[in-house]
């Protein structure tokens, strides 16, 4: 199989057929609120995507994605939708794409959910702000290195510890409130230098009160399958206001204020106000990290305790006999098939399914078989989990081959795997919009299954919970 070239979309342009933007965005209000109701509703995003790819023969087209009308009326819903590894690439070109306020489209949540202020992650690289946040988050990341490992393993134990005694009591044991509470405290030990034990109240209640505030902003852009039409009428028309979560942020924003403050000081280093620092730090340890992980560790841990008894018997002895008697950065550089099981899972799993871009100036975007003009201003939409699909990058794309990135062939495949919004194999700079964890990310997730194959022989279980932990002999 030979590969397109990696990230450099505007190569030989003019060797391709340009073609006009199939789709349209129909009438005005009826058109966004028809393709609403079909993304959330009658199709869901997969088969919303899937059915206009096949109606246009294209993987770039027009449509209309939420949230919209009625009470949306200053959001633009008309995208251009990018569903292969070359178009979507094009989001990672800085020179071609703008990403001021498009973290989740062109709707952008009260700015009241962050302090008042546009955090990071909706700056733009043009910004002055995002280069300061930027290596704040990457000055976080590398100053947690020396106890990333340590405080990984004894919370991952605790949360293992509890699992057990509710399996010795139940039939199955249900992980994901005890996996949040895992991570939360994790998190901010780890980020924030804050240890939530010091506060009772944070330490029961923390992830719970990231849960809502995370809710409130993401839910008009979100399915989370309620009974129809309620969903659409109470959960997709409107934006929640932030008072409704005002207590809940402003506890976590004391609470890190009062106990995080070697950290908030090394913001202020990088040029950040106290509340800058503060505000910056809570949306990476709530929305980045915490979120981030919420979403992308129970499809980790279904594959795993849902993994045939051969992948099973594989990923423990590689768990065992690989990586020195204690784990640590350096164990996982010999556990390829653990690696690997973690990036398929990424593959398949794209924990943030939609990136958007806006177009910085007007330019020509280019498919495998096709070249579109795109005008300056128009938003781009990457959905993620039909990229990583993409027939031509990736063989049997709809497999779950947890040997898929193994191997010389399969390093090759990273450059392909863009779940940080950038390929697997770049590296997150201020100049670029690559999530800053990217390595940690994928470092922790294959600690916590190495972990788990060192702790246990077999597991069962699925995306929600556990069914069998049993211990190593
Ligand atoms: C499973 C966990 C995580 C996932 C899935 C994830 C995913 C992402 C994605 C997709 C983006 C790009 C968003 C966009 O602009 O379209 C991003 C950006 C970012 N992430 Fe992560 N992330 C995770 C964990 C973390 C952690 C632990 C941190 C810790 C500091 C972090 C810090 C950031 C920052 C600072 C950015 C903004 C980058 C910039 O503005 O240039 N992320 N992340």
């Amino acid at each position: 199989m030979s590969l397109p070239p990696v990230i450099s979309p505007t190569a030989r342009p003019t060797e391709l057929p340009i073609r006009q933007i199939p789709g349209s965005y129909g009438w005005p209000l009826l058109g966004p609120l028809s393709d609403r109701l079909d993304y959330f509703w009658f199709q869901k995003p997969d088969n919303f995507f899937k059915t206009r790819m096949e109606k246009y023969k294209s993987t770039v087209f027009r449509t209309n994605i939420p949230p919209s009308f009625p009470f949306f009326m200053n959001v633009n819903p008309n995208i251009i939708a990018l569903l292969d590894c070359k178009s979507f690439s094009h989001l990672f070109d800085m020179d071609l794409v703008d990403k001021k306020d498009v973290l989740v489209g062109d709707f952008v949540p009260s700015v009241a959910f962050t302090g008042n202020i546009r955090v990071g992650v909706y700056q733009d690289v043009s910004e002055l702000q995002h280069s300061k946040v930027k290596k704040f988050s990457m000055n976080i990341l590398k100053q947690s290195s020396s106890i990333w490992v340590s405080e990984l393993i004894s919370n991952l134990d605790i949360f293992l510890d509890e699992m057990e005694t509710t399996l010795s009591k139940n039939s199955s044991a249900s992980y994901l409130f005890p996996l949040q509470k895992f991570l939360f405290t994790f998190l901010f030990k780890v980020l924030a230098r804050a240890d939530p034990s010091l506060d009772p109240k944070i330490a029961e209640s923390g992830y719970s009160m990231l849960n809502r505030w995370l809710a409130l902003q993401l839910l008009p852009t979100v399915s989370v399958g309620t009974i129809q039409p309620l969903e659409e009428i109470l959960l997709h028309s409107f934006s929640y206001p932030f008072f409704l979560v005002s207590g809940d942020y402003n506890n976590l924003y004391n609470f890190v204020k009062q106990h995080g403050k070697e950290v908030i000081g090394s913001g202020i280093e990088f040029g950040l106000s106290e509340d800058e620092a503060i505000h910056n730090l809570l949306f990476m340890l709530g929305f980045n990290s915490f979120g981030g992980f919420s979403v992308f560790l129970p499809n980790l841990l279904d594959n795993i305790a849902n993994a045939p008894k051969d992948l099973q018997h594989k990923l423990r002895k590689e768990a065992r006999e690989k990586g020195g008697s204690t784990l640590g950065f350096d164990s996982l550089k010999e556990m390829e098939l653990i690696n690997s099981t973690v990036y398929e899972t990424l593959r398949m799993n794209p924990p943030v399914p939609l990136q958007f871009g806006r177009a910085r100036k007007d330019f020509r975007l280019n498919s495998y078989d096709s070249s579109f003009n795109v005008k300056k201003g128009e938003l781009l939409c990457g959905y993620q989990k039909l990229v990583m699909r993409d027939s031509v990058v990736f063989d049997e794309p709809d497999r779950f081959k947890p040997e898929r990135f193994t191997e010389e062939k399969g390093a090759e495949l990273l450059n392909y795997l863009y779940w940080s919004n950038g390929p697997q194999t770049g590296s997150p700079s201020v100049s670029n919009k690559q999530c800053a964890a990217k390595d940690i990310v994928t470092f922790t997730a294959s600690l916590i299954v190495a972990h788990l194959f060192r702790r246990y022989d077999f597991i069962k279980g699925d995306g929600s919970s556990f069914t069998i932990l049993r211990k190593a002999t």
